[in-house]
């Protein structure tokens, strides 16, 4: 349980958050609690935060899974389970538990939702077919989803009733079919358009070699997945492949948290360095050219550069005048890091300049990807060659990105004028582009 000071919120603590509301608002979040966490002592503590959520303009539509449950169903009765997470075989005794977990399940999630205050409706918005049989074996009762009822579910959000999809779906004869609850929440998400598919489990996240993994591009994802030595457990594996498949898709996050912790979801998502796992698309894509509404947040970098030297100071209007030469690094929407590309001349050197990380994500590779794409850019673009000026960073341009150093003659006449009327006494290096196979991108 958490301590009254980890409860205690401070007011000022609603400044940061109120920065997301105008992101998130109407957008879909997508939640899947596995029924242990639905068991959990801290699942009414999730049903609060959903509550928030909802008062922030956010849909959710939450699913739960029964694993949990049925395992002491069975123990109960002395049954035997032909499978439990509704990937394997599904007989008629499993399906009988099932349903009846699948009951006990929904009912204690609308007991909480109903304590919340929040209006809540079972529906059969989505349609299972039975997944059948796979190589020779016949799968009996475990289905799969066949369609998604988008009208039924935007108009239920719309009137601010919360869906609750169980992981019991009705084929199109009306038969019970047992559906994987990460499957069910992937789907789910894909056609609804998610911006976010967050799966609650009873693990600290996605965790390699015991590590938790706090970020994970997709493209990391994929390759921990296809390693046939990497140790995941079965059942955070299948939520790790069923997010890969939800960003194929389109969901642009995908989020593997501890449901046992206190404001599991509230930390996730309003906090940047977050709690659990964030999967996200590939991190070059994070990285896009700047746009005239980004002048300002532009214009704040490179103020706080400007601070300790690092940066020339630029103003706001220098900024705008110059801005197709920005780039900039964003991570949920908000602005942490930027370059800029300047061609002298012909276009055949180009300065990089402007590089800037926040300090809050310093050491964590932004700035060396920020170089990285701003040299197959500049390559794009035809130069041969990238110079950068530097007063206190030559150790990160020569060491992390291959820089050599040069010398102001290497400069056009008008930059070498510049550089000397700006008393800055930078030093100058160099990376010729020649060096960048062509195979990247
Ligand atoms: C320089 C700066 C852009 C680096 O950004 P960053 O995101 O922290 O850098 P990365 O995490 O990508 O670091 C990549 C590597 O460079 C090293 N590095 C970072 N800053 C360094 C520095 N000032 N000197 C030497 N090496 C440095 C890191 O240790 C890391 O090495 P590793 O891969 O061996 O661990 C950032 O510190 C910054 O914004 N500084 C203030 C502005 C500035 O000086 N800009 C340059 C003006 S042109």
């Amino acid at each position: 349980m958490p301590s009254p000071r980890e409860r205690a919120m401070k007011p000022t603590d609603l400044r940061g958050i109120l920065r997301y509301v105008p992101m998130f608002r109407d957008h879909v979040f997508v939640v899947a609690v596995d029924g242990s966490v639905v068991a959990h002592e801290n699942f009414l503590n999730i049903v609060t935060d959903i509550a928030v959520l909802r008062s922030l303009s956010i849909k959710v539509v939450l699913v739960h899974g029964i694993g949990h449950q049925l395992v002491g169903l069975a123990g109960e009765h002395n049954i035997a389970l032909s499978d439990v997470q509704g990937e394997g075989v599904t007989d008629a005794s499993t399906m009988s538990l099932a349903r009846e977990a699948s009951a006990l399940v929904s009912q204690a999630v609308l007991e909480n939702l109903s304590q919340a205050g929040l209006r809540c409706a079972i529906t059969n918005a989505v349609r299972s077919t039975k997944v059948g049989v796979i190589r020779g074996k016949d799968h009996l009762y475990t289905g799969k989803v066949e369609k998604v009822d988008t009208a039924l579910l935007k108009s239920m959000l719309s009137q601010d009733v919360l869906p609750l999809v169980t992981p019991i779906l009705c084929d199109r004869e009306g038969l019970s079919l047992r559906v994987n609850s990460d499957h069910l929440a992937m789907e789910l998400a894909a056609a609804l358009g998610a911006s976010k598919l967050i799966y609650l489990t009873p693990f600290p996240g996605l965790q390699v070699d015991g590590q938790v993994k706090i970020n994970l591009p997709e493209d990391d994802l994929k390759r921990l997945l296809a390693d046939k030595n990497a140790k995941l457990d079965p059942r955070i594996r299948s939520k790790a492949l069923q997010a890969a498949k939800a960003l194929d898709q389109d969901v642009p996050r995908a989020h593997i948290l501890d449901g046992r912790v206190f404001g599991c979801l509230l930390t996730e998502i309003f906090d940047k360095v977050g709690l659990g796992t964030m999967i996200h698309a590939n991190d070059y894509d994070r990285i896009r050219q700047a746009k005239k509404k980004d002048a300002q947040a532009l214009y704040n970098l490179a103020k706080h550069g400007a601070r300790t030297d690092a940066l020339v100071s630029r103003t706001r209007q220098q900024i705008e005048q110059t801005i197709g030469q920005f780039y900039v690094y964003e991570i949920d929407d908000s602005i942490i890091g930027c370059a800029a590309l300047r061609p002298y001349g012909d276009g055949k050197v180009m300065e990089l300049g402007a590089v800037y990380v926040q300090p809050f994500y310093h050491g964590r590779g932004v700035g060396r990807k920020l170089v990285e794409f701003a040299k197959r850019r500049a390559k794009e673009l035809g130069a041969r060659k990238l110079v950068a000026l530097t007063t206190q960073t030559q150790g990160f341009f020569q060491s992390a990105c291959g820089f050599v150093n040069a010398a102001a003659k290497d400069l056009p006449a008008e930059r070498r004028a510049e550089l000397k009327a700006s008393g800055r006494n930078s030093q100058v290096l160099a990376f010729p582009l020649s060096r960048l196979s062509d195979s990247v991108r």
